[in-house]
């Protein structure tokens, strides 16, 4: 079987995907971009590539022996590189979220249309195996219907936003990430439970503070909430700070439906006991395990992170671009999960009014 051929593009995060697809035995790392010597000598080394297979130029890396590119570069690269990528004739796993603007969101879904190739954004968390199983149990009708869900993600990382020590912040692009552009996390896994017809339609959102980091970068606002209303008339509320002192990090999922609800549990990491509550079975809440790792799983398939969602992630990719099987994340879904948050951030700086989410179709 002739294998898939990925070029990984960034290898710092990306360093993951170069093994994950290494190690398959449906792809292989024929090429890595990066202009950061440390990070692209590491992965060379990791696998073993020869020199020629390592760039430090998108353009050259795009003339390499590949079918196929996983961009993990900073957000503020997606738009331009996975545009040259599909106009190259690469089929593209890009990194979280799709781009940092709308403009950029929809460059990429028209840029998918006019050329064909197959676009799927790595929304891992939709992988971490309880959201799978929490899938099996909405389509089974065990909670009836979704009318609302929220989630939480709290992660300090004030140590990548800015020097911590001197306070300057010029190598550290996610300094002007707003907390809730940084929304997929929660709202990824979400809506895969929701189901594919239904999307964000309107957003608000509250959080323009900066006490904990007294500086006026929008990464390092306390804490942001959004409100978001769907299509269908669900109601969605997502919690993001990247400063608040919690460690270890946080992401948490609540579902309430007319004939249930599933919630994780608050402990650190990605394997949790969480509750759920079956109205037509179950008397009261019931704990249940909500874990991210998929434990029948083979020993390969952990060498990626977050659970074992990296690998099952990169799994669904191989198979869109192998037998056509479509992700929950192709481009127009990509958008609907990256949007609302771009859109969020605007109404908490207008003052928390409603805003309309942009929708491409
Ligand atoms: N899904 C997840 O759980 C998860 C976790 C971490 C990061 N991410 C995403 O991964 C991406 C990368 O994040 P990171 O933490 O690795 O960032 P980082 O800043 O640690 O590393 C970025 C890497 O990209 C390289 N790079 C920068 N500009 C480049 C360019 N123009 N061409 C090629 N390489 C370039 C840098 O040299 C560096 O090695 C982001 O989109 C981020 O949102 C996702």
């Amino acid at each position: 079987m002739k294998k898939i051929r990925i070029g990984v593009v960034g290898v710092s995060r990306g360093s993951t995907y170069v093994k994950v697809f290494h190690r398959n035995e449906r792809s292989e790392i024929t090429a890595i971009c990066d202009p950061n010597d440390i990070n692209r000598e590491g992965a060379q080394r990791e696998i073993g590539l020869e020199d020629s297979q390592c760039y430090t130029d998108f353009d050259e890396f795009l003339k390499a022996d590949i079918d196929a590119v996983a961009v993990v570069t900073p957000i503020p690269f997606h738009e331009e590189q996975v545009v040259k990528a599909l106009e190259a004739g690469k089929d593209v796993f890009s990194e979280v979220t799709m781009a940092n603007t709308i403009e950029g969101c929809q460059r990429i879904v028209e840029t998918v249309k006019r050329t064909g190739r197959k676009y799927m954004m790595a929304e891992n968390y939709i992988y971490l195996d309880f959201i799978q199983q929490w899938k099996k149990f909405v389509d089974d009708g065990r909670i009836g219907r979704i009318h609302y869900a929220e989630a939480e993600y709290v992660h300090d990382i004030r140590d990548r936003l800015f020097d911590c020590g001197t306070r300057k912040n010029e190598s550290f692009w996610r300094t002007y990430r707003p907390p809730i552009h940084y929304c997929s996390h929660c709202l990824g896994p979400l809506m895969f439970l929701i189901g594919p017809d239904d999307y964000v339609v309107k957003a608000t959102g509250w959080g323009n503070k900066n006490t904990i980091v007294p500086d006026l970068w929008p990464s390092t606002i306390d804490m942001q909430v959004a409100l978001f209303e769907t299509k269908q008339g669900r109601i969605i509320k997502i919690l993001r700070s990247q400063v608040t002192p919690r460690t270890p990090h946080i992401v948490t999922y609540n579902i309430y439906g007319t004939g249930g609800s599933l919630e994780t549990g608050r402990t650190p990491g990605y394997d949790t006991v969480g509750m759920r509550y079956f109205e037509k079975t179950d008397k009261e809440m019931v704990p249940m395990n909500c874990n991210g790792t998929k434990l029948d799983a083979p020993i390969d398939i952990k060498f990626g992170g977050h659970g074992t969602s990296d690998y099952t992630g990169a799994q669904a990719f191989l198979d869109y671009v192998e037998f056509g099987k479509e992700p929950f994340t192709t481009a127009k879904k990509a958008a609907e999960l990256t949007l609302p948050g771009i859109i969020a951030h605007e109404a908490a700086v207008q003052g928390h009014v409603w805003l309309d989410v942009p929708h491409f179709e």
